[in-house]
C-alpha cells in the first residue's frame, strides 16, 4: 500500500455549505500544529470558477497561509477544468480533487458527479485533463457503486482506469449512489480495492469516532480515512486521533489539555466549538451586504448536521433557527449551554 504524501492520513471531507474557510479553521484550531491533515473545500463548479473573483467569492476564501486544503472540482470539460485550476493555483492548494460521487439531480444533468462513474474511459480522461494543468496531486472522490449496490468488480475496473490515467490517490465513499448518505458503509470493499491499487486509497462513510478512523487504516488496509458529518459534531476528532496515534502535542492554545472524551466533556466542548465557529464565520464573512444572513445560514446548517449526535440536539438546532444576528446566536447558544448541559453520543445510526 502506498502512503499519502502527508504525515497524518486522516482528513476532513468536502461538504456543500459546510466546508468553508471558517469551518476549516475550526478544524485546524483542534489539530496539533505539526499534524498535516487535509481539509477539502466544498464542491466548486468548473463552469463558474473561471469567471469568479477569488477575493469576492465566499466559497473560495482561504485563511492567511492556509495549507493542506484541497479544492474539489465538479466538471467534465477541459475548457473549464483548465482555467479553474489556473484560477485556484495562486491560493497554493495542496492538490485538486474531482467529484465523481455527487448524486444530486442538477449535477447528474450535466454528466458530472457520480454520473462519471458510468463511463470509466471518460472518467479517466477527466483525470488526464486535470493532470495536464497542474503538477500538484490530483485525486478523485467516488462512490462504492454507480447505482443501487456496492459493486466490487466494477470498482476494481473503474479505479484501475483512474490509476492508469495518473490519479495520485482516491477516496471511496463506501455507499452506492442510491444510498445517498444513509445506511451502512462497506469498508471491506474499500479495503479490497486499496489492496489492488498501487496509489493510496482512502475510505469515507460512517466514520464517526477516532476508533473507527484508526480501524480503517489498521484493520482494512486503507491508506487513510476521510470524515464528513461526524466532524460537524466532533470537530476535535483529529485531536483525538492524534492522541491515539501517540502524538503528544495539543492544538495551539490547548497546551497541557487532553482531547475531550467522555459524553459530558464532548457535550461541553460542542457548545464552546460552536461559539468559536460564530467568531470565525464573522471574521471571514463579516463584510458586505447580506453577510450576516449568509453567515447565520451556514451556522444553522452546521448545527442541523452535527446536533444529531446530542440527546437534545433538536432543541439546540431550534436555538440557531431563532437567531437573526451573530450576537443573538451567541447569546442563544451561551444561554442554552448553561441551562441544558448535554451529553454526546459516541455513534448514531
Ligand atoms: C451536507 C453535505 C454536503 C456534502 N457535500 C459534498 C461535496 O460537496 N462533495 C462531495 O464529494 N461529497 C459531499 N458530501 C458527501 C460527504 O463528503 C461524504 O462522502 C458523506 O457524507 C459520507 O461520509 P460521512 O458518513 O462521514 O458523513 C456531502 C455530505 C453532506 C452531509
Amino acid at each position: 500500500m502506498r502512503r499519502l504524501n502527508v504525515n497524518f492520513p486522516f482528513m476532513i471531507a468536502p461538504m456543500v455549505g459546510i466546508s468553508h474557510v471558517a469551518f476549516r479553521e475550526l478544524m485546524r484550531s483542534y489539530t496539533p500544529e505539526a499534524v498535516e491533515a487535509i481539509r477539502f473545500t466544498e464542491m466548486l463548479s468548473t463552469r463558474k470558477l473561471p469567471s469568479e473573483r477569488l477575493h469576492l467569492t465566499r466559497e473560495l476564501r482561504v485563511s492567511e497561509g492556509e495549507r493542506f486544503f484541497v479544492p474539489q472540482l465538479l466538471g467534465n470539460e477541459e475548457q473549464f477544468i483548465g482555467p479553474s485550476i489556473k484560477k485556484l493555483t495562486p491560493l497554493s492548494p495542496w492538490g485538486f480533487d474531482i467529484n465523481m460521487g455527487c448524486p444530486q439531480s442538477h449535477v447528474l444533468r450535466h454528466n458530472w458527479g457520480v454520473r462519471l462513474m458510468g463511463d470509466a474511459a471518460y472518467a479517466a480522461d477527466v483525470v488526464r485533463m486535470a493532470k495536464r494543468h497542474t503538477d500538484r496531486p490530483v485525486s478523485v472522490k467516488l462512490r462504492g457503486g454507480a447505482d443501487k449496490d456496492v459493486d466490487k468488480n466494477y470498482l476494481l475496473h473503474f479505479t484501475a482506469a483512474l490509476e492508469d490515467a495518473g490519479a495520485d490517490w482516491l477516496t471511496i465513499h463506501a455507499r452506492p449512489r442510491a444510498a445517498k448518505h444513509e445506511g451502512p458503509a462497506n469498508w471491506d470493499v474499500v479495503g479490497e480495492v486499496a489492496l489492488a491499487r498501487k496509489i493510496p486509497v482512502v475510505a469515507n462513510g460512517d466514520i464517526q469516532t477516532s476508533e473507527d478512523a484508526m480501524r480503517i487504516v489498521r484493520d482494512y488496509g486503507c491508506a487513510g480515512a476521510m470524515i464528513a458529518r461526524a466532524a460537524t459534531a466532533r470537530p476535535w476528532i483529529l485531536w483525538q486521533i492524534a492522541e491515539d496515534m501517540g502524538i503528544e502535542n495539543a492544538p495551539p492554545g490547548r497546551e497541557g489539555e487532553r482531547a475531550p472524551r467522555t459524553p459530558s466533556e464532548e457535550g461541553r466542548e460542542y457548545h464552546r466549538a460552536f461559539l468559536n465557529l460564530i467568531d470565525l464565520v464573522e471574521r471571514y464573512f463579516g463584510e458586505g451586504d447580506g453577510v450576516e444572513e449568509y453567515g447565520i445560514q451556514k451556522l444553522r446548517f452546521y448545527a442541523a448536521t452535527g446536533s444529531k449526535w446530542f440527546m437534545f440536539g433538536h432543541s439546540f438546532w431550534k436555538v440557531t433557527m431563532k437567531a437573526k444576528t451573530f450576537d443573538q446566536m451567541r447569546a442563544g447558544v451561551a444561554e442554552y449551554s448553561e441551562r441544558f448541559p448535554q451529553d454526546m453520543y459516541q455513534r448514531i445510526n
